[in-house]
């Protein structure tokens, strides 16, 4: 176990980190954990190059964090439950993460952070997109922000991935998670408070009635998606990325069909959302 010598570059002051000297194959000693865990607080994303890692690596990584999450509806590869691959190629016809979320809101404890190693990425294009939570909250006005604070939204799993794993899984007698959240949630760590609503999970506002539960959730998905509270990472072969998934959202750029691109996902554990008036 070796304590290696960190650097961290910003890819703006908003969101968003790389973080070199690091070599993953190995186990990180006492300093350089805390080193990477801070930088995740600070950044909200982290990124890494040149990470030749094996499926085993990558889990001891993300077991350094939490135990590792098991994907309620995605097959996984023999002997590995907590892997989730990601893979596009020239037969596909949609891609994981095309839209802005929070993995697996739908959960009642959804995981925390989520570890994405790429081994093959397209010629061109394939980036993934990072947005800020606690930016699109500090960015509203505080009487929205004071009203948000009272909601609590839901989050299904049901219409993202009944029917998405067939040619895998028949999940005919199967039911999908389904959660109530804070709308905006307190970080467990740094404390801050991040707006906790996304496209892709989120269908209604407990408190409001329909039309008005569905015009807050439209502004509010289109105010997430303001370049201001974005970075945006471009792979290469053994990058990875490692997002929190209490304070950001994502989207996975489809634009290289027919490429392929192929990696493999861990996920940590979380706890239920919470909201504590700052
Ligand atoms: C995901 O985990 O949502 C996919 C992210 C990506 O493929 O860039």
């Amino acid at each position: 176990m070796t304590d290696q010598t960190i650097e961290i570059q910003p890819l703006n002051p908003v969101v968003g980190a790389e973080v070199h000297g690091i070599d993953l194959r190995k186990p990180l000693g006492n300093r350089a954990f805390q080193e990477v865990h801070d930088a995740l607080m600070k950044h909200q994303v982290i990124f890494f190059r040149n990470q030749d890692i094996t499926t085993e690596q990558h889990k001891a990584f993300g077991r350094m964090f939490g135990e590792l999450h098991i994907h309620p509806a995605a097959p996984s590869p023999e002997n590995h439950p907590e892997i989730l691959v990601i893979h596009a190629d020239e037969n596909s016809k949609r891609v994981a993460g095309n839209g802005w979320h929070s993995d697996v809101s739908c959960d009642e404890e959804p995981p925390m952070g989520s570890i994405l190693h790429l081994r093959t990425v397209p010629p061109s294009g394939g980036d993934t997109m990072f947005a800020s939570m606690y930016a699109a909250y500090d960015a509203l006005s505080e009487s929205l922000k004071g009203y948000l604070s009272g909601l609590t939204a839901i989050h299904s799993g049901e219409h993202v991935y009944r029917g998405r794993y067939r040619v895998a899984v028949d999940d005919r007698d199967r039911s999908f998670p389904e959660s109530e959240h804070p709308v905006v949630r307190t970080h467990p760590i740094t404390g801050r408070s991040a707006l906790y609503v996304n496209s892709g999970f989120t269908t209604r506002i407990k408190q409001l009635a329909d039309k008005e539960s569905r015009a807050l959730l439209d502004f509010l998905f289109e105010h997430i998606r303001t370049p201001e509270f974005q970075c945006r990472f471009i792979w290469q072969p053994n990058s990875i990325a490692f997002w929190d998934n209490r304070c950001v959202q994502h989207y996975a750029v489809w634009d290289y069909f027919p490429a392929v691109r192929h990696g493999e996902r861990v996920t940590i554990k979380g706890n239920r959302p919470f909201y504590r008036n700052p």
